[in-house]
Formats: structure tokens, sequence, C-alpha cells
């Protein structure tokens, strides 16, 4: 049952798609109150009470114990004591031990703190700065509360299938000589690839819409060889439009009215890569349908999926706050500056980044409602990529294109997914990414992955070989890194026949991780759950931090630690551990329900089976390049059973948007000796 409470005169978020009536009750489930202040929620947690949600936020799965803010931010060092990242992910679920469980959903676009039993242990209290809609969701259990609060904000996005196979970026490759190379280096070793990743490079001085031509000459002709070798090419686009007189993008948008504005409705100027650049106002429908029209440039050039970055957004400086501080500097005095004017001094200069003061200098244009920035600011990343979504209704209205995003507000989910941004070459980054998994499925984004190996530092071999064991499991597998640091792709470390392996245990898996996907778009499921989601009624369940349900058939326990040769693993009932060197190489073994301690080398992926419980993997031949190379008619089933098993196979042509009906989904029944692994 959800049930809505709405606050004075809230902004139309868009978050939600189903019609719920007002209520006019007073919440039983927690303390709602309104001042002049915003809104105020409060409840009293008992001890067993745990907290799930909250998007990609950092810190555990279970959320208790520490505070959280909903302001999206382009900060790249992901600690944890770190607030805030780049999303607005307003959802939580009250898990309660005595009483039935509940969920709620702040749709609110401006700043929301949830103190999750920071002040207090058992206290949590939630603000929001101004009125807002709440949603409260009861019912029967985890996993149905989760499903009705996926109905409630719609169907998550559906990437192409081909956004389901290995895909390799880096910021820093700088011409089309570099994407060839990162090619033919997975290629040369009998690597499959489905995607390059442009970062901003690709572009001319950063302009959103171009392609340098020196560097990138016959772009369209690019994208034709790299299809031609079975690789997609994936363009970043950024918010910030660089002001450069006889740039079109730039002239038109001015032109037309379509760019945030100053208080005195001047336009606003901040600083992105490009320099001073104009922030378009992606809540103005005119102007979202405007700069959704740009797409269509590259889609034309043969480009079928992109990447949105820099729209928390994210601003270097703005013309006016950097005039003040240069200001300020140049009227001290740089003679023996002592503790407190040098710290004056480096906070001016860090404060320009991301100021929030920059964020209450401009205007939107909500069609006819002009609105301070800072009141829907974590809406922006969200409209940009609903601006695309909507556009590629327009321009392909029959093919999936891919789309996912960094900064996001619950209701994006429905147009792109999103990668968890700038991590770093570090281990407990790793656990983070997959403690992140499960709290993004439940505000509706699916799509998601992180940057494999890390954004941030040097990635070792060990660190990226464990990852990946990971990433083989995340709906988008990509290997990020930034510029100036190590090389990252997997053929630049030694032991590439291990990693080579652990790739294509991921295409073996692809059919699986495909179905289950479409499934949990289809039934607003959740692919990755933390382990209570699937048992309720056990007691340790709650408290397993780092082991995964991905999918209906499967348990993951990734190793996540520097130097481990293997970890603890909580099995909640009986169930079969696929041990995998390769994909040709398997090892399964019973485990009973309980603690274990798993030895996993670090060329092992380690997999849980549930009982009663199979799933296809695909057999691939040796020199397979991308996922058109999975043969449909080659699955062996892997499963656990007493009997038999059953597995509900979801496929369709992974490009259109003809998805199979439900009546067509291809149910399997495999009995114990027809099952190519069991015991
Ligand atoms: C920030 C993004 O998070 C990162 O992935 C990208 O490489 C850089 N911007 C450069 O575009």
């Amino acid at each position: 049952m959800i049930k809505k409470y709405v606050f004075g005169q809230p902004l139309e978020t868009g978050a939600a798609v189903l019609e719920i009536p007002a209520s006019t009750d007073t919440c039983s489930l927690m303390r709602l109150t309104q001042s002049e202040e915003g809104v105020s929620l409060f409840y009293r947690m008992e001890k067993e009470d745990v907290l799930y949600g909250l998007g990609e936020q950092v810190r555990g799965i279970n959320k208790r114990g520490f505070s959280y803010i909903s302001d999206a931010t382009d900060d790249p060092i992901h600690t944890e004591g770190k607030h805030s990242l780049y999303g607005g992910h307003n959802f939580l679920i009250i898990s309660r031990r005595h009483k039935p469980s509940f969920g709620i959903f702040i749709d609110n676009p401006g700043k929301t703190v949830f103190d999750a039993g920071e002040s207090k242990l058992d206290e949590l209290r939630i603000q929001t700065g101004c009125d807002c809609v709440i949603y409260t969701v009861e019912g029967e259990s985890l996993k149905e509360i989760a499903k009705q609060f996926r109905e409630l904000i719609g169907q998550s996005y559906i990437a192409p299938k081909w956004a389901f196979g290995y895909q390799q970026s880096r910021w820093g490759y700088e011409s089309a000589d570099d994407v060839r190379e990162a090619v033919s280096g997975h290629h040369g070793h009998g690597i499959p690839l489905d995607a390059v990743y442009l970062d901003i490079d690709y572009m001319e001085r950063y302009k959103d819409f171009t392609v340098d031509k020196e560097k990138f000459p016959d772009f369209p002709e690019f994208v034709s060889e790299m299809k031609e070798r079975g690789v997609h090419l994936v363009p970043i686009i950024d918010a910030g439009v660089k002001i450069e007189e006889g740039y079109p993008v730039y002239e038109e948008g001015v032109r037309e009215n379509y760019f945030c504005k100053d208080e005195n409705g001047n336009d606003f100027v901040a600083a992105v890569w490009p320099g001073k650049s104009l922030l378009p106002d992606m809540l103005n429908s005119k102007a979202r349908e405007w700069f959704g029209s740009k797409y269509k440039w590259l889609m034309d050039q043969g480009i079928d999926g992109f990447w949105n970055d820099m729209n928390e957004p994210a601003i270097f400086y703005s013309e006016v706050h950097l005039k003040k501080v240069m200001d300020e500097v140049i009227s001290m005095k740089d003679e023996n500056m002592g503790l407190h004017e040098f710290f004056h001094l480096k906070g001016l200069v860090e404060g320009l980044s991301n100021n929030p003061e920059d964020y209450r200098r401009f205007y939107h244009n909500m069609d006819g409602v002009k609105i301070r920035h800072d009141k829907v600011h974590n809406l922006y990343g969200c409209y940009m990529t609903k601006a695309a979504g909507e556009a590629f209704d327009k321009i392909a209205p029959d093919k999936r294109t891919l789309l996912f995003s960094r900064s996001s507000y619950i209701g994006m989910h429905r147009y792109g997914g999103i990668w968890t941004g700038d991590n770093a070459s570090w281990w407990n980054h790793l656990l983070l990414s997959i403690q992140q998994m499960p709290s993004l499925n439940l505000c509706g984004i699916l799509y998601a992955g992180s940057d494999i190996g890390g954004f941030g530092c040097d990635a070792t071999q060990d660190l990226l070989m464990r990852w990946l064991e990971f990433g083989i499991f995340t709906p988008l597998m990509r290997n990020h890194a930034a510029a100036g640091t190590r090389p990252q792709e997997v053929y630049q470390f030694e032991n590439i026949p291990d990693f080579r392996n652990i790739i294509r245990i991921r295409y073996g898996l692809l059919p699986y991780i495909y179905s289950e996907y479409m499934k949990a778009v289809f039934d607003h499921e959740m692919y990755f759950r933390p382990l209570a989601f699937d048992y309720p009624f056990d007691a340790h369940a709650p408290y397993v931090e780092d082991q995964l349900l991905a999918g209906e058939s499967i348990m993951i326990a990734p190793v996540y630690r520097q130097n481990a040769s293997g970890r603890y693993v909580y099995l909640p009932e009986e169930m079969m551990m696929v041990r995998m060197k390769s994909l040709e190489e398997k090892h399964c073994e019973v485990l009973k329900a309980g603690h274990h301690y798993v030895d996993i080398a670090l060329n092992e992926t380690v997999f849980f089976v549930k009982k009663n419980h199979m799933l296809p993997l695909a057999v691939l031949d040796d020199d397979i390049r991308n996922i058109s190379g999975i043969d449909k008619n080659r699955y062996e089933w892997v499963g656990f059973a007493e009997d038999k098993a059953e597995y509900v196979l979801y496929d369709d042509d992974g490009m259109s948007k003809n998805y199979t009906p439900k009546e067509q989904w291809t149910k399997v029944t495999r009995s114990v000796n027809e099952l190519d692994v069991t015991v």
C-alpha cells in the first residue's frame, strides 16, 4: 500500500508515474511535521532495525549510523566521511524485526538530510529544506515493498544487449589511433570487447557535439571501421556549453534563451573543461528538447550510445565568484602568512569549485516559473538524461540507445543508467561498489556499474583482477581510468590469459545476466539484492554487508581485500559453490548452510547456486570477439537440484524495442542428471 503526503506546494519532479490521491490522515509510521525550515521526519529505531536504500551513497548496505545528504556533487574523493556523491536517491526501507517493514520516499529535488542514527544511534531524522511530497510504502516483505516502490516510479531503462558486453574506457584516448590500439590490444589477446568509450579528448576544445577533426579524421568512417571490428564507440557529453563565437550550439542557445540565467536575466557564466561555459536549462522543456536534438548529429554518424557527465552540474568556478576571489587574493599581503591567513587563502581557492553560493546564483525557467537552482539542484543531471532519452525516442524510435549518466535523481532510471563516478584504485572502493549496487537497484537504477579497476590512482594487477571478478556480474561492466594514471587495459598487465578467462566467464554468463536484468525490468524487481531480501527469516542475513544475490539463481561473495587468498562466506541455506578458472574449467561443491572459509585464488571466479535453481552458461568459441558470437543454441545448464530445477529464460534481438512478451519467455526444466554440472 502506498500513501502520499503532500506538504505545501511542492514542485512536480516527475519521479512518480502512478497517480496516487493525497492522504489526509496522520502518518502512523513516522512523525511528519512541517515548519518554516521544511518538512521533518522522525522515527525511533529498534535495535534490530536495518535501513536499506539511498542509492549510491557511501558506507554499507545497512545505512544506519551515519548522515547522508542528497546534494549532488562532483567531489571525486569518495571516502567514508563524505555525505554526498552525485545523486539524489531519497528512498529508504526501514526493515523491522518485530513489526512490518516500510519504505519512505522523499520527493524533494533540493537538499535532503538523512541523519540515519549518526547523532543518536536509535533516531532516524530526515529534513528537507522546502515543501515536498512524501510517499510511504507498506508491504508484506522487503521484496514486496521494493516492488511497489518500483511500480510507483515506473519501468527501468533497457540498454541494448551489446552494452552488457565488456567495455573499455580511458580518459586519455586522444586519437583514433589510441582507440584502434585499445581494440587491437584486446583482440590480439583473444579478449572479447563490445565497446570503447570516447572521453572529452574526442571533442574540439571540449565543445559538446563536435569532433576534433585532426585527431579523429573522418569520424563516420572511423565509427563504421570500429563497428566492423565489433566495437561500439560511446562518446561522452558534458553539461556545460563552451562560450565561443561561431560555435552553433552556443549561439543557438543564447539566441533562444536556452541557458540558465543569473538574477538579472543574463546568461550565467560558469567554467568547466572548455573554460567559460553556459549551462543549458535542462528544466525548461524547450531547452531540453533542443539539447536532446543535438545528439542526432553524432547518431547520424553511427553513434548509438552516450554517457552524460559533469551534470550535477559541476562548476569549476563561476565568473562572478572568481572575480571576487581574485580581488581578495590580489589584495592580500603575500609575506609571512600565518595560520589564519594561509588557510583562508587555501579555502578561497578550494572553495571556487562546486560552491553552494554559486548554486544560488542562477535560475531556471521551469516552463514559465522562475526557480532558483539550489531548490532543484538534484534534478539537473536527471533532466539532462531525460533530454537525451526523449530525443532518442524521436531520433531512433525503434532502436535502443545506450545512455547513462553521472548525476541522477529517482525518475532518471526510466531514461538511462548510471556509473558510480570517480572512485579510486582502492580495495575499499571495490567493496563500496559491491554495496552500492543493491541500493541503486532499490531506487530503480538497474543499469549500473563502477569504474572497474578504479578511476583515480594506479590500479594493480591483483586489484583489477578481483574487481573484474565482481564486475562480471554488474550489468554495466566497464574498465575506466583517469588521465595520468597507469594504463589500465587488462592486456597492460601480467597474466593476460587469466584476465581473458575472467572476461570470457562474463560472456558465458551473459545469457543469464541479460535474462535476469530484463525480468527485473519487466517485473519491477531488483537484479542485485541484499541477502535479507531473499531470506527474511534468517537472523544473520540482515548483517551481511559483502555478499549479494545476483538474479534469481545465484549469490556472489567477491574477494575485496588485498593479498586475501579467500574469504568468509555466509550461506543462509545449502548452496552449490561453482569455482571457475575459466569458462571451461569448473569445479562444484555443495556447502551446507552456515559460515565457511572459502579459498579463492586470484584467478578464480566463485559464485553460489541456490538450491533447486539453475542457470544457462553459453559455450563459447575460442575466438569470440563480442556478444554477437554467443550461440543461443549452445548453452549448458549449471544447477543444483534435488530432483529438477526450472529456469525462465528471457531473450530477444537485443537491439529493437520488440521485447518478448511474457507468454513467450522460455521455461526450461532440467532434471538432476541433465544438468551439466550437478552433485
Ligand atoms: C569526470 C568523470 O567522472 C570521468 O569519468 C571522466 O573521465 C572525466 N570527467 C573527464 O571527462
